[in-house]
């Protein structure tokens, strides 16, 4: 037996027929509802310059410091593999002039993403995004309105067990209040945190927020909380969006110690999550969903004016993942009408030229070409459970007929080859 040389990289999928039809079911869900809440389509490149993320996402993140697929071109340039779209859509924004359009500008995006990650359950190295970014608003209304995008998007891809965390992280001059209250607080902690933990208190002390280890959680518990940092217009934009959300009746939790793990963001920050047990009392398990907010500097570091702005973004595996384990929309077989049996070469250029005709007419059909023998092509025929088939053997193909066969009842009559269509027709 031959040995299979290659394999697929670690950390991607292939993606074959039945996931395509849930695929479809969420890239046109998605797709329905951002163009009736009037966001316009983007596409930017895959590659980019690997300096947008490191300026927009931030050098000390996880993402750039770890995970980005970089090449060096032949001309010299480092690109990137994009692993994230709020970065290139601003930098198109400002490119192109979006500034010139209505403000604020909607936009909507839908593609593959690369980050090089320990691949784990919903995690991977290719991963498709959808994403909605208003660039040039600063209203917490812009918040609910992307939330509300994504709670309808939820509820029509019928997808339960979910919930929204909430929680505001400021605006600089807020953050840099409480950084260096955390960072007291931490270096006091300094033997008991984790080595990861010991290091980001140095580079990047939000993340610090975010581990997972058990010792570190526990000492973060006790933490201050930056809510209680905020200036009084962050507190005021915060209060707002609250009052609004309440409005929403959906439900939603607020984290106070929710950070995100890219540096673009201010103010509010958001993260939808399925909760589900692995097994009957089993632990509760979260995986993010949806993950969004505010990032009202990122075009600003990028070049442009004060832009503020909000936004936010699925991973289309991890839904794709729960419509496929909850069975929540089941594949429908496509009905076949004909079935194609051929036997010998002339015969092989009929069919080729019936299924022209039957393509025009839009008929739909299934050839037994690469099939050799009579009774394999029928049985195929039965297995797709079509309601005739259209048969030309050697005889047949030199006398310029066809024979129709009515699987239902297994009778058969002899019409001539330009008949054909017609005959279907009438039934
Ligand atoms: P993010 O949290 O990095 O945010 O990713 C958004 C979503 O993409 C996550 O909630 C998750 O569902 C999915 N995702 C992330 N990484 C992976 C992975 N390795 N494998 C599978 N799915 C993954 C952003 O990327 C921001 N640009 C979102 C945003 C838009 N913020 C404002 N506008």
């Amino acid at each position: 037996m031959s040995k299979i040389k290659f394999q697929r990289p670690k950390g991607t999928n292939d993606f074959l027929k039945e996931d395509f039809y849930f695929f479809d079911i969420i890239f046109n869900t998605f797709k329905r509802i951002v163009e009736f809440y009037n966001f316009s389509r983007i596409e930017t490149p895959i590659l980019e310059d690997a300096n947008l993320f490191l300026k927009g996402v931030g050098r000390v993140t996880d993402i750039c410091d770890k995970e980005m697929y970089c090449l060096k071109t032949k001309g010299g340039d480092i690109l990137a593999l994009r692993p994230e779209g709020t970065s290139p859509v601003c930098r198109a924004y400002l490119e192109n002039g979006l500034k010139e359009w209505p403000q604020p500008v909607r936009l909507w995006y839908f593609g593959p993403f690369f980050r090089y990650e320990r691949p784990q359950a919903g995690r991977y190295r290719q991963f498709w995004q959808g994403g909605v970014e208003i660039i040039n608003g600063e209203d917490p209304g812009l918040e609910i309105e992307i939330l509300q995008i994504f709670f309808n998007f939820l509820k029509e891809l019928k997808i339960k067990n979910t919930i929204v965390e909430i929680n505001s992280i400021g605006c600089s001059s807020c953050q840099g209040k409480y950084k260096k209250v955390l960072n007291r607080y931490l270096k006091s902690y300094e033997k008991e945190i984790c080595e990861n933990c010991k290091l980001r208190r140095k580079e990047n002390i939000l993340r610090v927020l975010d581990c997972k280890e058990e010792k570190c959680q526990s000492i973060i518990k006790n933490a201050a909380q930056i809510i209680d940092f905020l200036c009084p217009e962050c507190k005021s934009h915060f209060t707002a969006f609250l009052e609004m959300l309440d409005h929403l009746n959906y439900p939603y939790s607020f984290n106070p110690f929710l950070v995100r793990g890219l540096d673009y963001y201010t103010r509010t920050i958001f993260e939808i999550f399925e909760e589900r047990k692995e097994s009957e009392g089993g632990q509760e398990k979260k995986m993010a969903l949806i993950s969004g907010g505010r990032y009202d500097n990122l075009i600003h570091t990028l070049g442009g004016e004060k832009t503020p702005a909000v936004g936010a973004a699925f991973g289309l595996e991890r839904l794709l993942e729960i419509l496929k384990r909850e069975k929540l929309f089941l594949p429908k077989e496509e009905k076949i009408s004909v079935f194609l049996v051929l036997l010998g070469n002339v015969a092989k250029i009929k069919i080729l030229k019936l299924m022209e005709e039957l393509y025009r007419e839009k008929i739909k059909f299934f050839s037994g070409m690469g099939k050799d023998s009579l009774k394999a092509q029928l049985k195929l025929a039965d297995k797709l459970k079509v309601d005739y088939c259209l048969i030309i053997g050697q005889k047949e193909a030199l006398e310029g007929k066809v024979l129709i066969r009515k699987m239902k009842e297994g009778s058969q009559i002899l019409v001539k080859m330009e008949k054909v269509i017609e005959e279907l027709k009438k039934r």
